[in-house]
């Protein structure tokens, strides 16, 4: 399995954002800001599949419409739990080596940790994790996120970011600490319950790395010296227990008031469904920047392409 891109020609399949280099980033994100309102004959001739066991809204249209923007074409497969042969009993690695035949680049959202990096292992063609699993990872979410922070903020380093709420059961905040332990003078707080803080593999990497971070239950302290609040959904199809989910649902909530609190030339961003837990009406908040990191989302989705299937 080549999984790259320690230089940005061998970059093939995008597994985990540990593969990244700053020098790649600074590539990917240097033909992101390129690509903004263009549209191009790229990849004409290249087929996406993208092939999703989970639901999505932006991830399978922001990749799909960042194919079509490029050139290329696109089949696609939503709801593939109960729609693909999978409900017949075939193997995650056949239907791979199947799509293997169909397209030149498959876009992957799976339920289980660790099946990109199944799918990579059996896959001709570059394979892109589009999330596996509630403790795996999302990549392209991070790289969205990370870019929306740096263009934001103007600057790549010196930087203090606050996640909140659901760190536990949500691979985006997971892909992004690993990113952010690349830079200089980052400083994470990890706001949540007990029951949901990060996962001990990450904050193993981040002291491994020199990244100091804290952990505590207080929002309000938690974002008032953050240059970034990243905000998360309670996540109900990974927490089963329907009183576990009441319990934590709710219980960090950014309303307008909290937002005003936040320091000037702040950002809160969040990879979005919300589902309450930003009030709506903190959109019209100079901090809010959600709707514009979707934005951000595609021409990263844009360059991720291009920087696989246009090194052939
Ligand atoms: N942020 C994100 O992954 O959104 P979707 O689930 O809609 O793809």
């Amino acid at each position: 399995m080549r999984h790259g891109p320690s230089q940005k020609s061998d970059m093939h399949h995008l597994v985990e954002t540990q593969q990244f280099t700053r020098e790649s980033l600074k590539e990917l994100f240097v033909l992101a800001d390129a690509l903004e309102g263009k549209r191009e004959e790229s990849l004409k001739g290249k087929i996406l599949a993208s092939l999703f066991y989970e639901p999505s809204t932006r991830t399978r249209l922001s990749f799909e419409s960042a194919m079509l923007r490029l050139g290329g074409e696109v089949i696609t497969m939503e709801n593939g739990r109960e729609s693909s042969s999978q409900s017949k009993g075939e193997t995650l690695e056949d239907s791979i080596k199947v799509i293997n035949r169909y397209a030149d680049i498959i876009v992957m959202r799976h339920a289980e940790v660790g099946s990109a990096a199944r799918a990579a292992v059996v896959s001709d063609v570059p394979i892109i994790n589009a999330g596996d699993g509630n403790m795996g990872q999302h990549p392209t979410q991070a790289l969205l996120d990370l870019y929306t922070i740096q263009r934001e903020l103007g600057r790549e380093d010196d930087i203090h970011v606050a996640f909140v709420g659901n760190l536990k059961y949500y691979r985006s905040p997971r892909s992004l600490a690993y990113l952010l332990s690349k830079y200089k003078n980052i400083r994470i707080t990890f706001i949540s319950s007990p029951e949901l803080r990060m996962a001990d593999d990450v904050k193993a990497h981040l002291k491994e790395n020199g990244v100091p971070f804290t952990e505590t239950e207080d929002m309000v302290a938690g974002i008032r010296d953050a240059d970034v609040v990243y905000q998360t959904r309670i996540a109900k199809e990974w927490i089963k227990n329907d009183v576990e989910y009441e319990k934590q649902r709710g219980r960090y909530i950014i309303t307008r008031a909290v937002a005003d609190s936040m320091k000037e030339g702040a950002i809160i961003i969040h990879p979005l469904p919300r589902v309450g837990e930003i009030e709506a009406e903190v959109d019209a908040s100079p901090h809010a920047v959600y709707f514009r990191q979707v934005g951000y989302g595609l021409i990263v989705r844009m360059a991720i392409l291009k920087t696989i299937l246009g090194n052939g």
